[in-house]
This record gives C-alpha cells, sequence and structure tokens, in this order.
C-alpha cells in the first residue's frame, strides 16, 4: 500500500505543472512529473545517436535511463548521466521526441516502476497524461484538466516570452494540436480521463480559481 496520491492528467500546455507545483508546495507532498521521464528518454537517445524511430534500441535507453532528481541553491535540478539538463529537456523540439518515444509500449513499461516509487509519504502529485488510468489507478482523487487548444498555445506563448523566447503563435498551436493527436490516438495508455476522474476544463479559470477546485475536492473526499 502506497502513499495517497492525487493524480493531475491532461493535454500539454494546461498548466498542469503550474498547478502540480503549486499543489505540492501546499500540502507538502511530493511531486511526479512524469512527462520529464518521457522528455530525459528522448533527449538521451538523441544524444546516443539513436534514432527515434528505433524502438528497441529507445526502450534500452529508458531502461537505463541514468537520471538524478536533485536540489540545488537555484531550486530542483534535473541530471541525466551526469550533465545538469534541467532547461534542456523543456524545449518544444524534446516535447515533441517525448510524445514520439512516449507511443513505444517498452519504453511506457521501463518507467512504470520509477514513476510508482515516487508514491511515498506523505503524499504525491502526480503529473501527466496517464496518472490516473495506468501508474496510479487506486488513487483516491483523479483530476483530469483541460482547455481549448487556443487557450493553451495563448498560455504557452506567455510562458515562453516571460523566459525571454521569442514565440510564435500558430506554430506553437499547430505543435500543440499534434502533440493531442498523437497522445491521444496511439494504442498505449492514450491520453483520456479516467472512469472516476474530476473532469476540470481551465479555460477560463485563473491559477488560484484552479487550485480551489481542486483543494475543495481534496477536502470533501476526507
Ligand atoms: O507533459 P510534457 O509536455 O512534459 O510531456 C511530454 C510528452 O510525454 C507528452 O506529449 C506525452 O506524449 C508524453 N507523456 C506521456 N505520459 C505521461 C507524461 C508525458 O505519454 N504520463
Amino acid at each position: 500500500k502506497h502513499a495517497p496520491v492525487i493524480t493531475l492528467d491532461g493535454p500539454g500546455g494546461v498548466g498542469k505543472g503550474t498547478i502540480s507545483t503549486l499543489l505540492a508546495e501546499k500540502l507538502g507532498w511530493h511531486f511526479l512529473d512524469s512527462g520529464a521521464l518521457y522528455r530525459l528518454t528522448a533527449l538521451a537517445a538523441s544524444n546516443h545517436g539513436i534514432s527515434l524511430k528505433d524502438e528497441q534500441a529507445v526502450a534500452l535507453v529508458a531502461e537505463h535511463l541514468d537520471v538524478q532528481f536533485a536540489n540545488d541553491a537555484s531550486g530542483s535540478q534535473i541530471i541525466l548521466e551526469n550533465e545538469k539538463v534541467t532547461e534542456a529537456i523543456r524545449t518544444e523540439e524534446v516535447g515533441t521526441n517525448a510524445s514520439i518515444v512516449a507511443a513505444y509500449s517498452r519504453v511506457r513499461d521501463a518507467l512504470l516502476k520509477r514513476q510508482r516509487a515516487f508514491a511515498v509519504e506523505p503524499g504525491l502529485i502526480a503529473d501527466g497524461r496517464d496518472m490516473g488510468t495506468v501508474v496510479f489507478t487506486d488513487a483516491p482523487l483523479k483530476i483530469f484538466m483541460n482547455a481549448s487548444a487556443e487557450e493553451r498555445a495563448t498560455r504557452r506563448v506567455r510562458q515562453l516570452q516571460e523566459k525571454g523566447a521569442t514565440a510564435d503563435y500558430d506554430t506553437v498551436l499547430a505543435d500543440i494540436v499534434a502533440r493531442d493527436e498523437r497522445d491521444q490516438n496511439r494504442a498505449t495508455a492514450p491520453l483520456k480521463p479516467a472512469d472516476d476522474a474530476v473532469l476540470l476544463d481551465t479555460t477560463c479559470l485563473s491559477i488560484d480559481e484552479v487550485m480551489n477546485a481542486i483543494l475543495d475536492e481534496a477536502a470533501s473526499r476526507q
């Protein structure tokens, strides 16, 4: 029996990362960014010159992923094979590559145990696509966040601009639509709400409103 888990699934750019981080801080719980594991697999494969089309070779990379989640003065850091990749895994290119390797069932199997190991006391906020449907099926609270592709593109552009990057709305929107398509239509663990998930459309909600909706749900289940 593992620690309590709140799963937060939904498409890219819906704000799960922001909300999960805030929830974990507020509750004092651990946080699993499962997308980072798929991004790390894609980056490691590219670094080793492995073609993303080579399912078996990519699966071996996932099975032997040498990654550490550490904390230093500037916050939480992700270390891949002794190299800090905290920012490097956040590019749109790595995101797209992540969604390619995420379609391989052997890759998903390899990452399953690693993800479940995050469920330790006092609890875990698990952010991803299949947290409620595959990884933590017995979680007492499952949230599925959604927002229109246009709203998600607007948010993503704003986020990129805040980081000082240039961002073209049409390109970002096209990426979001393509990634949704791939995540929803794959055979293994497609993006969809768990039967017992609470659906939360955040298109017209602020961060505070989303936080309050989730905390209310959590409180009503205690
Ligand atoms: O959430 P993030 O954008 O970091 O995820 C990158 C990609 O990893 C997603 O587009 C999706 O294809 C994949 N992913 C997944 N299952 C998860 C988390 C992410 O398939 N639990």
